[in-house]
């Protein structure tokens, strides 16, 4: 294929093997489609001991020489082959032994800078050993951020100094904070450490470090991509954003529709279409029946599946859960895992409203699927947002997400308007107590005495195209765009 191109793809997430939110998808089925599209990609990752490998991995016996600033590593490379798609996952013990991938039991490993740093050298050297220069390293979030600077410096005037470098933000919230002494780490030259480079507060700001040096930058929403050029959503980097305006683009994640479609999906009791949708019907009473709630197709139901932080505004949600199950015939159903204290609150609310509530706290995958399917409305109350691929899977399943307009919430949801009778979800502005209160109160009423205004949502929440191949293309435009060789 002519413009064929060669791409590096470097995160500390992939689905299936490790997943902590939507990066780990986004990811795979990124690059399977740009695979697709008959490009060449080459993902990088570390090997925790969490992940168990297919038999068909290979291992290389070849060490993997790893040149750090101070001294040489060896690690360990086992790798899995696809037509166009290798993906390689680095095993070095120091750093990655461990079952998580930023924490253990709630606490952040004391030294993710260190080991992401690593992980940022790693994956140079790499492309050395396979004797491989991609066109573009394709990096995601701030645990890659110091790879353009090392290509920028260090690789100069080397063979991987000819390659561009993508950065994708999926979460600015998120900096890596390091000690200065990170940049010998690497063998970077100090004179980086400046405010229009790497340095925020005395320390190194790996996520600052990538938006400074990456060739070209985007974020997973076009909402996301202006929202975090102001002070409300930039987190102290807004000005840096703003600086690079003319470099960035928001293009909105896909969907993976292997794994996250209703007509295909095999951990559903059974499958549906927009033309035969009796399956939903099975999923939910399956729903109900987990979740012990009476079996009852005319109770809404609705679901959510959160990582449980101030991001995702589940604590305004906690303040008006009990008087909502004392207000409205509706049952619910949360899946999600994070901060003990909101833990804490879904489970106690939980207990005390046994009969119409029912908290998991944990990550199950195919619990996250049966509640997508089998829900009527799906939460998602974010205080920000940059893509979410929670209401993608939910429409997909004719399941209406009810929604705070930010970031990629709003690029993907069309508000419902009582005056034309159209929309796929239902959208509220403020994330207040009220607001959320009358957004549910909204959807359920609907639900309740206009049976055929949601029916009609559905159809046109199922018919929307949330696959990857615009987005996908856009890709490739982008990495056309950052490459210089
Ligand atoms: P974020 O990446 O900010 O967490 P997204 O909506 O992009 O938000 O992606 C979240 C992904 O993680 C979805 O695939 C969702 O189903 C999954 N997920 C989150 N929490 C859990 C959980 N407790 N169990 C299973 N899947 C989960
Ligand atoms: C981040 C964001 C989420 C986005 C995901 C994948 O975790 O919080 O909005 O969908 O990355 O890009």
């Amino acid at each position: 294929m002519d413009g064929k191109l060669k791409i590096c793809m470097v995160s500390p997430e992939l689905s299936p093997f490790a997943k902590v939110g939507g990066l780990g998808d986004c990811v795979a089925s990124l690059s399977k489609f740009i695979a697709k599209l008959g490009h060449e990609v080459k993902i990088i990752l570390p090997k925790y001991s969490s992940i168990a490998l297919p038999t068909n991995v290979i291992e290389h016996l070849q060490p993997l020489i790893i040149n750090m600033g101070y001294d040489i590593e060896y690690g360990k490379i086992w790798e899995i082959k696809e037509k166009n798609l290798s993906t390689y996952f680095i095993e070095f013990d120091r750093y990655f032994k461990r079952d998580g991938i930023y924490s253990d039991l709630h606490r952040d490993y004391g030294d993710n800078y260190e080991r992401f740093a690593f992980l940022a050298r790693a994956a140079i050297d790499l492309c050395y050993h396979l004797e491989w220069i991609p066109h573009v390293i394709h990096g995601h979030d701030w645990t890659t951020g110091l790879i353009p600077v090392m290509l920028d410096t260090i690789e100069r005037q080397r063979s991987m100094g000819r390659c561009g470098f993508l950065f994708t933000i999926h979460n600015l919230q998120h900096h890596g904070y390091a000690p200065k002494s990170i940049l010998d780490f690497l063998g970077i030259p100090h004179h980086v450490f400046r405010a229009d480079g790497v340095e925020a507060f005395s320390q190194v700001n790996m996520m600052k470090a990538g938006l400074y040096f990456a060739s070209k930058l985007t974020t997973v929403s076009e909402t996301y991509s202006r929202e975090i050029q102001t002070p409300e959503f930039g987190f102290g980097l807004d000005p840096v954003l703003k600086f690079r305006a003319g470099d960035l683009i928001g293009i909105r994640n896909g969907i993976d529709e292997h794994l996250w479609s209703p007509e295909t999906d095999s951990l559903l009791p059974a499958k549906f279409s927009i033309k035969n949708m009796e399956g939903k019907a099975i999923c939910k009473k399956k729903l109900q029946k987990y979740c012990n709630f009476s079996i009852h197709k005319n109770i809404p139901l609705l679901g959510v599946i959160s990582r449980l932080y101030e991001q995702k505004g589940l604590d305004v949600f906690a303040n008006i859960l009990p008087n909502l199950l004392k207000n409205s015939p509706l049952q619910v159903v949360l899946l999600g895992n994070g901060d003990r204290d909101l833990e804490f609150r879904f489970t106690q609310i939980a207990k005390e409203y046994h009969k119409r509530c029912f908290v998991h706290i944990g990550f199950q995958e195919a619990l996250s699927h049966l509640i997508e399917a089998g829900s009527d409305f799906f939460l998602m109350p974010s205080r920000f947002e940059p893509c979410g691929l929670n209401q993608m899977y939910s429409m997909r399943y004719g399941t209406l997400p009810i929604a705070r307009a930010t970031g990629g919430l709003v690029d993907t949801i069309e508000n419902f308007s009582e005056k034309e009778k159209t929309g796929t979800g239902f959208l509220f502005q403020d994330l207040a107590d009220s607001a959320l209160y009358n957004s549910i109160h909204l959807a359920c009423s609907l639900y309740r005495d206009h049976p055929e205004i949601i029916g009609a949502m559905r159809r046109r929440a199922m018919e929307r195209d949330f696959s990857w191949s615009t987005s996908a293309k856009q890709y490739v435009a982008v990495y056309n765009w950052a490459k210089k060789y």
